[in-house]
């Protein structure tokens, strides 16, 4: 892409924790957006928590990815795509069916549509940490992960029936970005691709959601802390806040050098569940006699490259306790607010 401003902006999984980031970070510079959602409902949900950009945004009603249909109607008049949609659940009978197929046949209808456009000059899509970590790696010694990394799972191995939910996600994510490296290679498009890979992503919510049971699973894990629930354990010890991860979206988009990189956005902390714990206690009375703790060792046989995004994107990276604090304080309010308003649905 060179550097041309884009107008006019389409978000995948606008509707969603990482996306409705992505499009106030739009809005606020002054660009125009194009969400996408299954659920025109969410949609206009976006549109009236954001009165004040209501003329610089709306809504797309897309198909499920599992059954896709020609993305053309919302890439029309498009200048660029930021590619956040992907199902994100753990919860699934068939692998294949619910996490795999429909990542890639996402990133396939965005990445046609958007070569029939002739308009698109350039996709970003999110990926993660999952598609470039190989979970089976003992470390010492030490080993620092690159954007030429990729976890070393097959197809095969992803959607057996005996793979957990969560190693078929992390086969998702590298098929699916795979799939978006392999369409600009092989189709040579009108368009350049950036992807992004982060971790655990954290951070108050600008989503709309009607209670707590919606959060998004990577919140929901800290948010069950803050309940006083046994402590769930971290599957890797890197993460970003989602405020971050959003601005680095927004500069992979903007700045023409970006083109065809693949980032792992975040910084070098790692978090436990017991330190959010901590954090909790400190920042918060009501937290003192609630929160578990339990002795967690971080695993600090490996780490990534964050400083080439924080270089290359411009990005500060928040500290984790900035963010727990942040999100505690956020959602320690909206549980008080959803009491007040229906108690008897509310633990
Ligand atoms: N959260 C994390 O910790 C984390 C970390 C690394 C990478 N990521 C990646 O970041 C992206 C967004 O994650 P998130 O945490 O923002 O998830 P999220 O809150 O679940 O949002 C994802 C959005 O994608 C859309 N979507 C989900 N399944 C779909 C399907 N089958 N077909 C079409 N659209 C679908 C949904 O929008 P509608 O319901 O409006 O259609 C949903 O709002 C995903 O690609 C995920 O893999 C997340």
């Amino acid at each position: 892409m060179t550097g041309l401003q884009p107008q006019y902006i389409l978000v995948t999984g606008a509707t969603g924790f990482i996306g409705a980031h992505v499009v106030d970070e739009l809005l606020r510079r002054g660009i125009r957006v194009r969400g996408a959602t299954r659920s025109l409902a969410k949609g206009e949900a976006m549109i009236q928590a954001r009165p004040e950009y209501a003329a610089s945004l709306d809504f797309v009603q897309i198909k499920d990815f599992a059954t896709p249909g020609p993305l053309d109607h919302a890439v029309e008049g498009i200048d660029a795509v930021i590619h956040v949609a992907s199902p994100l659940t753990y919860d699934t009978t068939d692998n294949e069916k619910e996490l795999i197929i429909p990542a890639i046949n996402g990133v396939r209808s965005v990445l046609e549509a958007s070569q029939r456009s002739k308009t698109v000059r350039r996709v970003v899509m999110t990926s993660s940490f999952a598609s470039v970590m190989n979970a089976d790696r003992k470390g010492p010694p030490y080993f620092e992960y690159t954007g030429g990394d990729w976890n070393p799972l097959t197809y095969q191995e992803s959607i057996a029936p005996t793979t957990p939910a969560h190693i078929a996600y992390r086969g998702a994510k590298k098929f699916a970005e795979q799939a978006a490296w392999d369409f600009v290679r092989e189709q040579k498009p009108g368009f350049d691709l950036v992807t992004l890979c982060p971790s655990m992503t954290f951070g108050p919510i600008v989503h709309p959601i009607s209670n707590l049971d919606q959060l998004n699973e990577s919140n929901a894990m800290l948010w069950k802390v803050a309940q006083g629930l046994p402590l769930g354990t971290a599957r890797v010890p890197s993460w970003i806040d989602v405020r971050d991860l959003a601005l680095a979206h927004v500069e992979a988009l903007l700045r023409p050098d970006a083109g065809g990189k693949r980032y792992i956005p975040g910084g070098t902390e790692r978090f436990t569940y017991d330190w959010a714990a901590s954090i909790m206690e400190e920042e918060f009375d009501w937290a003192k006699n609630k929160v578990q703790h339990q002795e967690q060792k971080v695993d600090d046989s490996y780490g990534f490259d964050g400083v080439t995004t924080a270089k290359d994107l411009g990005i500060k990276y928040t500290s984790f306790h900035t963010t727990v604090k942040d999100l505690i304080t956020q959602l320690k309010g909206m549980h008080e607010a959803l009491q007040e308003s229906s108690p008897e649905a509310l633990p």
